[in-house]
């Protein structure tokens, strides 16, 4: 409905029963996309995502090609991404993990941590979230650092890219960031040998795709004492299963995909200027490059 508040004449239709005469739908708005679903929309001229992955979008071979496809990163999003990313790299740098397991034996000891100019940040992927997130943290005084496909300019933010670049970035990150998207190229990014990579006593947090990490490479390393700890907010499978290590695992702090969401308000105004631009034969705003997978 917030939709209808920037185009009063749009007509909405709610999948699955509502869509009637398929040949009528012009746009879909989805997050999670059911398989099949776009065999059945011939005159489609867009497909907006409510969300910042489009990974599941992009998974579904029934996509149809040559339609702009939009993500849906409001300021809203940014912004709980921003209090994520910062509550959980002060956790981590203030020890509050240490404090809540002496709590646990009520145990009271203090422990020092070290100036934050000394603690360095590695943001994976610095678009619209990991730029913000590592802008935002220069002003909490942590050295950070950036990783992108193409060099970046973030005041405050060293640039890496590439292969070697990843290599250099890691082994000077005592917290890893991944706000990468998931594609080809970054499923499984975490790994073995990128997790050796790290300073001993890294901590890795992970608001990107479950998929970016080699689990069981994670729980080696985690389990060797190579790794100080990782806050986990998505999973290769979600919700996570009850069985899985990760739940009970004392160096892991594990988030049920809530890292960041849209404010509604926010959202509709961004994906009812795409529409109008669509319907103008422009570009829409934050068009996914099908080429790179984001
Ligand atoms: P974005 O604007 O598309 O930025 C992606 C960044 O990753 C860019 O800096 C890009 O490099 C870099 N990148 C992509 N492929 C790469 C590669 N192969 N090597 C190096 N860098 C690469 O995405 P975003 O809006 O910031 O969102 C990032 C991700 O966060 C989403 O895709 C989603 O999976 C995740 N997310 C999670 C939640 C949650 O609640 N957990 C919420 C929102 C989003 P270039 O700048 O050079 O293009
Ligand atoms: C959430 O995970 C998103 O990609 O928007």
């Amino acid at each position: 409905m917030e939709l209808k508040r920037h185009i009063p004449d749009l007509e909405l239709r709610a999948w699955p029963d509502g869509v009637g005469d398929p040949k009528d739908i012009e746009f879909t708005l989805v997050w999670n996309v059911q398989p099949g679903m776009y065999k059945r929309f011939h005159n489609l001229k867009g497909i907006l995502s409510f969300g910042a992955g489009v990974d599941h979008i992009l998974r579904d071979p029934d996509l149809p090609k040559n339609i702009p496809i939009s993500r849906g990163v409001s300021s809203g999003m940014v912004e709980n991404m921003n209090q994520y990313v910062v509550h959980w790299v002060l956790h981590v740098h203030r020890n509050f993990h240490y404090y809540g397991e002496l709590q646990r034996r009520s145990e009271w000891k203090f422990r020092r941590n070290p100036h934050a100019a000394l603690r360095r940040v590695g943001v994976l992927g610095t678009g619209i979230l990991g730029a913000a997130a590592a802008e935002m943290l220069t002003r909490l005084g942590f050295p950070v650092m950036g990783w992108s496909r193409t060099p970046k300019s973030i005041p405050g933010v060293t640039s890496y890219s590439g292969a070697a670049g990843l290599d250099d970035m890691l082994s000077k990150s005592d917290i890893v960031v991944c706000l990468l998207p998931l594609t080809a190229e970054t499923t499984g990014i975490l790994n073995a040998k990128t997790l050796a990579e790290l300073p001993e006593g890294a901590y890795v947090i992970n608001p990107g795709r479950g998929a970016h990490i080699i689990d069981a490479d994670m729980l080696a390393a985690l389990n060797s004492g190579r790794l100080g700890g990782a806050v986990l907010d998505t999973f290769m499978q979600e919700p996570l299963p009850s069985t899985d290590p990760y739940w009970k695992h004392p160096k892991v702090i594990v988030t049920p995909h809530c890292a960041s969401w849209n404010i509604v308000s926010i959202a509709a105004a961004h994906q009812a200027e795409n529409i109008k631009r669509v319907m103008r034969g422009e570009t829409p705003r934050q068009l996914v490059d099908r080429t790179h997978g984001y």
